[in-house]
């Protein structure tokens, strides 16, 4: 994959034709979305697949019920409805992304962040392919009968559906912040200056920006763009958090997620930066980078994450590590098991 490129233009499709999708396509992309999310765990994740017109046509009347059954529902006129479920059958494809809760919240958020980053994937490579997605979480579609099409289990969380199919038109970018607006360096500025050094050093945070401002053009919802980043390679922050990480590395990078009140609304932004650390980690590959992305148990502390400015509405996604000494070879994971059942 030409990462940096494919990153850069993919963009959400909402208007597909109607050429159908091959099955075969699909769960080859999925194998391969799968084999580039590099864990040392094995995620639990599976995914339902429907693309017969019976199958849309059920999916599409599961997706409005919440909607007519609602209080308003008998006065939506028919003509509404008919339009929604119309536009959701006439997509060639949708795959339905469930994960495993776990125990604990630390591994329920690793099941999560591997799909969502595995929906990342396929979304890339898809692109390449002339296949455009959308990504859809919208609450109106979350109801038990939903829930029951997709065959949602107890202890399992709906995580999104991708809606596939070939694009016409490819939509205009939507413009991103600027990574430095959204970044904090501490532990002091023992680090060479980024600008002269950026090619010597490829973990300065001259190069670690630039590569951001690739992966920040991550699908999000509502454009909330919930992520900011803080940097530390010196001074007490470093070693605070090499202790804490149980690593020799010499720069980290925090991604910090935005925690919006509303439950739904965490989900999704959530999501949207398991998206662009996938991304970074892409990038990062290209570039025979060494990073090693973790969801260490001390980020649930909120009195850990303090000391590095992490403030009330705030969470930890992923700590990054960089260096060539980083403990672990990613070679070592395992590809997550991709389950598609056919719906
Ligand atoms: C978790 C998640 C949920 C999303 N849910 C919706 C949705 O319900 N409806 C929608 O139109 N777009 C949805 N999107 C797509 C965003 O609107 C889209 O990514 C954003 O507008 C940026 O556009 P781009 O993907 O073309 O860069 C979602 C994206 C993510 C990551």
């Amino acid at each position: 994959m030409n990462a940096s490129a494919t990153i850069r233009e993919r963009r959400t499709i909402r208007k597909f034709k109607s050429t159908p999708v091959a099955q075969e396509q699909i769960i080859a992309l999925l194998n391969k979305a799968a084999s580039l999310y590099e864990t040392d765990g094995t995620p639990s994740w599976r995914c339902i697949y429907y693309d017969s017109l019976e199958s849309r046509q059920r999916l599409a009347g599961s997706m409005l019920a919440k909607l007519k059954e609602s209080r308003f529902g008998k006065f939506i006129p028919n003509k509404m409805t008919d339009f929604y479920s119309k536009q959701a059958i006439e997509i060639p494809a949708h795959l339905a992304f469930i994960t495993e809760s776990a125990n604990t919240r630390r591994q329920s958020d690793e099941n999560y962040a591997a799909v969502c980053s595995i929906m990342q994937n396929f979304q890339l490579l898809g692109w390449e392919q002339g296949l455009g997605m959308l990504w859809y979480t919208d609450p109106l579609i979350m109801s038990e009968t939903f829930f029951k099409e997709i065959g949602l289990q107890n202890g399992e969380r709906f995580a999104g559906l991708l809606s596939i199919g070939y694009y016409e038109k490819v939509p205009r970018a939507r413009k991103r912040t600027p990574a430095e607006q959204k970044w904090t360096m501490i532990g002091g500025d023992d680090y060479p200056h980024p600008h002269t050094n950026a090619d010597i050093l490829p973990y300065s945070p001259q190069s670690i920006l630039e590569m951001l401002n690739e992966a920040v053009y991550a699908p999000n919802d509502g454009m909330r763009e919930p992520w900011r980043f803080v940097y530390a390679s010196g001074g007490d922050a470093a070693a605070k958090l090499r202790s804490l990480q149980g690593s020799s590395s010499t720069a980290f990078l925090l991604i910090v997620a935005k925690e919006e009140s509303d439950l739904h609304k965490q989900e999704e932004d959530y999501a949207a930066v398991c998206s662009l650390i996938q991304n970074f980690q892409l990038l990062a590959k290209a570039n025979l980078w060494h990073v090693y992305r973790t969801i260490p148990e001390w980020t649930y502390s909120r009195e850990k994450c303090t000391p590095f400015g992490i403030r009330p509405q705030e969470r930890i996604a992923a700590v990054l590590e960089f260096g060539e000494d980083i403990r672990r070879s990613s070679s070592a994971s395992t590809p997550p098991t991709v389950n598609v059942t056919q719906r």
